[in-house]
């Protein structure tokens, strides 16, 4: 005999970066329901990464469908479903034509590298030092505003709308949240953790700022594109409802960023407190605090959260490759057919024989911010086998989270004494161990694991008081976590991690012009 309050679900959309779900979660946080379906990746050319912006939306529609028929099936009534969340993967970029409501080109995603040159060319122009201390991010091909920049330079069609006074510009939540509401409607807005990620957002007023704006408008005026008005992450108002499907008519009162998401998912509500997520690239997000801290070791600063108007600040170190490493070594080189079955291949050899992966397909992200990297493996013998090919994979994202870790020491001043993790590839043994033993603190896995989709429920949770306070989740998500202490000999681990910095520095310039 349940109490009526404990009948109240809160639904999550959770558009990744390679597949989407929609998840039912009940009050105490777990997953009643879920759906998933993954949509193509497009790689039109190396360096080129795209999705298709209608098939996103598609898929989105599709989970919905998906998760509630298996929440009714189990007699279930979806009057109890009281606000849907959003969270989605960051920085990929939509443009449109308001008067039609249809994409005009493909989504280009953050891993894309295509704009290489673009930043080169920015990074030389007077006032190019000045943006990370208003937005928080180092000039790179990962922000969206580049990508922007690109489709207005090279595609007519945009480039026809944005004269015509037409062309809208929106991250994956801002374009989710116009179609989903019908885009007659013209529901058009972001939260501050995805707006943090343009280049466009100051980072110390949640709102759009004049001088980035004038940065990136040097030869088209960024000023007559459509922008997504910036709204809090949580609220009744601004993300109006669904326009169709079994949930049509149900308010969407929730947004944020998969990174942010998956902190609150973790409850890392208290300064101090860090998540790092293993999905197909992986972030490690540290809780600042109520003001933002402006890295000087290659970390990024942005928003943890706004649910109140008071926003909550993160230091994050990306990752750009991560379970997408994993997904190479399955369907590039053919090396198992699922992802479990690389670890155990990881497993099958005693260490890595030598052999270090850098993983640098989109260039090398946080700490190290390399942009012309690529992929290169140090230390290939005779004796190497696919077993340390899937080792070395592995280690490459626990490397980089080791050199995160050391440079937010550097920028906050404390050192973290334990790391909560999730996603995909904290499912294996082997790589949650040897993260633990590279950075030589205990490592935290939740056994439910979905806590960016249950970080979305959160926020749309908050704004109809599903949950009322941080207080109340504190049971939320919180049976039967492993912890990975660190076993390794320090010796070990640090002339391993040397071998590590050393091929870090030979990948540079690979793919400069020659
Ligand atoms: O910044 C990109 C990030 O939001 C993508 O997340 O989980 O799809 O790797 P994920």
């Amino acid at each position: 005999n349940m109490s009526s309050t404990d009948e109240e679900f809160v639904g999550a959309i959770d558009q990744g970066t390679t597949s989407s779900r929609f998840l039912i979660f009940n009050k105490h946080g777990e997953p009643i329901a879920i759906h998933q379906e993954e949509f193509a990746q497009i790689y039109p050319h190396p360096g080129w990464h795209e999705h298709d912006p209608e098939e996103i939306v598609t898929s989105v529609q599709n989970c919905i469908e998906g998760a509630v028929a298996a929440f009714k099936k189990d007699g279930r009534s979806v009057d109890n479903i009281k606000a849907v969340g959003i969270t989605n993967q960051r920085e990929t970029t939509v443009v449109w034509d308001v008067k039609t409501g249809k994409a005009l080109y493909n989504a280009i995603v953050w891993t894309d590298t295509r704009t290489g040159h673009l930043v080169r060319e920015l990074k030389a122009r007077p006032g190019s030092d000045k943006l990370m201390e208003k937005c928080g991010l180092p000039l790179s091909t990962y922000p969206s505003v580049t990508k922007l920049l690109w489709l207005l330079k090279n595609e007519p069609a945009v480039k026809e709308a944005y004269e015509a006074g037409n062309l809208a510009f929106g991250t994956i939540d801002a374009w989710l949240i116009y179609k989903l509401n019908g885009w007659e409607k013209n529901v058009f807005v972001s939260d501050p953790t995805n707006a943090s990620r343009t280049m466009f957002m100051d980072i110390h007023t949640m709102k759009y700022n004049e001088d980035l704006l004038d940065f990136f408008s040097y030869e088209f005026d960024l000023r007559k594109v459509h922008m997504p008005e910036i709204v809090r992450s949580s609220d009744t108002k601004c993300f109006g409802e669904l326009a169709e499907g079994p949930l049509k008519g149900f308010k969407i009162t929730g947004c944020l960023g998969d990174q942010s998401a998956a902190l609150v998912g973790q409850k890392g509500f208290d300064e101090g407190s860090a998540k790092n997520t293993y999905g197909t690239g992986c972030f490690l997000l540290y809780n600042v605090g109520k003001k933002p801290v402006i890295s000087t070791h290659g970390l990024l600063a942005t928003v943890a959260y706004d649910f109140d108007g008071t926003p909550v600040y993160a230091l994050e170190g990306s990752i750009a490759v991560a379970g997408s490493g994993v997904k190479f070594l399955m369907n590039n080189m053919g090396f198992a057919h699922a992802s479990e079955k690389i670890s155990d291949l990881a497993e099958s050899v005693e260490d890595n024989g030598g052999l270090v992966f850098v993983t640098a397909f989109s260039g090398l992200f946080a700490p190290y911010w390399i942009d012309d990297a690529q992929g290169t493996m140090f230390g290939i013998t005779q004796h190497t086998q696919r077993g340390h090919i899937a080792r070395a994979t592995l280690e490459a994202v626990c490397y980089q989270t080791k050199a995160i870790l050391d440079a937010m020491a550097k920028d906050s001043g404390k050192s973290l004494t334990e790391l909560k993790v999730d996603g995909g590839m904290s499912n294996s043994q082997l790589c949650m161990q040897t993260q633990a033993d590279l950075v030589g603190i205990p490592i935290i896995r939740p056994q439910m694991r979905e806590t960016t989709a249950l970080g979305a429920a959160i926020a749309a949770g908050f704004a109809v008081d599903v949950w009322k306070d941080f207080d109340e989740l504190r049971e939320v998500n919180t049976k039967g976590q492993t912890a990975f202490e660190p076993q390794m000999e320090g010796e070990r681990s640090k002339k391993m991690f040397k071998k590590w910095e050393r091929a870090v520095d030979m990948c540079r310039g690979w793919n400069a012009d020659i």
